[in-house]
């Protein structure tokens, strides 16, 4: 299919304009489209990624960012475990998204912000865990993003990214170039009735760095430690970065 100008990732602001735009437009449809285009296999993902954000059990005091949080599924993720007593705080700069998801919120603990990561509205290591779920690769520059995370978060806290990334085997890299420059983008159309916004998708997979960039990226940009590995075969993959400095007490 071929790929419309609307469609590829633009720079700077005019790319936080192009996401927000999107994102606020596709709002009512996304939940629908994200479990059908990945055939549910996100809610694993999400899962995984809040085993490894590890975050102690039974403390009030904990503060979680979930950053790009769109409409919370990895907030409602973390605030539905058993043990979790903490707070999050879901972040978004597309205000529809976090409107839509209002509703999945019922009593749990989790405090919408509508907000830009790149320019994050808190104080300085106000959060002991950071996380984000396929967010990094719309920010229009993933290195500020990473120093937003490392200074909001304590020295020693963690964050997890979760994101998109290209198969490192041939076979099954193209089963995915197909599936995602051919089906997803049609499916994406016709359910969203979104002209270009499934299509953006695989273009902005296509530019992101491949993993281990990434890793380089958060180490210097105030983590000490950039662990990562792939997810189902490599169609995504997650980061696990600890905060430089030595964590006091919860870390
Ligand atoms: C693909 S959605 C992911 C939503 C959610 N994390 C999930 O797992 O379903 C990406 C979200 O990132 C948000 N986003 C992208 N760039 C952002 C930025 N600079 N600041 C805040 N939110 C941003 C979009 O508005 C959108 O809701």
């Amino acid at each position: 299919m071929a790929t419309t100008p609307e469609a590829r990732p633009h720079q700077g602001e005019a790319r936080e304009r192009q996401v927000r735009t999107l994102f606020s437009e596709i709002a009512p449809r996304y939940d629908l489209l994200n479990h059908v285009l990945s055939l549910n296999i996100d809610r694993r993902w999400r899962r995984r990624a809040v085993d490894l954000l590890d975050v102690p059990a039974g403390d009030p005091e904990v503060r979680v960012l979930d950053a790009c949080a769109g409409t919370y599924d990895l907030s409602l993720e973390l605030a539905g475990r058993k043990g979790f007593s903490g707070r999050v705080v879901a972040s978004d700069f597309a205000r529809p998204m976090l409107v839509e998801g209002q509703g999945k919120l019922r009593g749990r603990p989790i405090a919408p912000v509508c907000g830009d990561t790149l320019r994050l509205p808190f104080p300085d290591g106000a959060f002991h865990r950071a996380m984000v779920a396929f967010g990094v690769r719309n920010l229009s520059d993933p290195a500020r993003g990473f120093a937003e995370f490392a200074r909001i978060l304590r020295p020693g806290g963690r964050l997890v990214i979760l994101e998109f990334t290209t198969p490192p085997n041939r076979l099954m890299r193209g089963f995915y170039l197909f599936y995602f420059h051919r089906i997803l983008p049609l499916v994406g159309r016709v359910v969203s009735g979104h002209p270009w916004a499934y299509s953006y998708l695989p273009e902005s997979v296509k530019e992101f760095p491949g993993p281990q960039e990434l890793a380089g990226m958060l180490e210097t940009n105030g983590f000490q430690r950039a662990e990562w590995s792939y997810l189902t075969a490599g169609i995504a993959a997650i980061h696990v970065a600890v905060k430089e400095g030595t964590p006091a007490g919860r870390g």
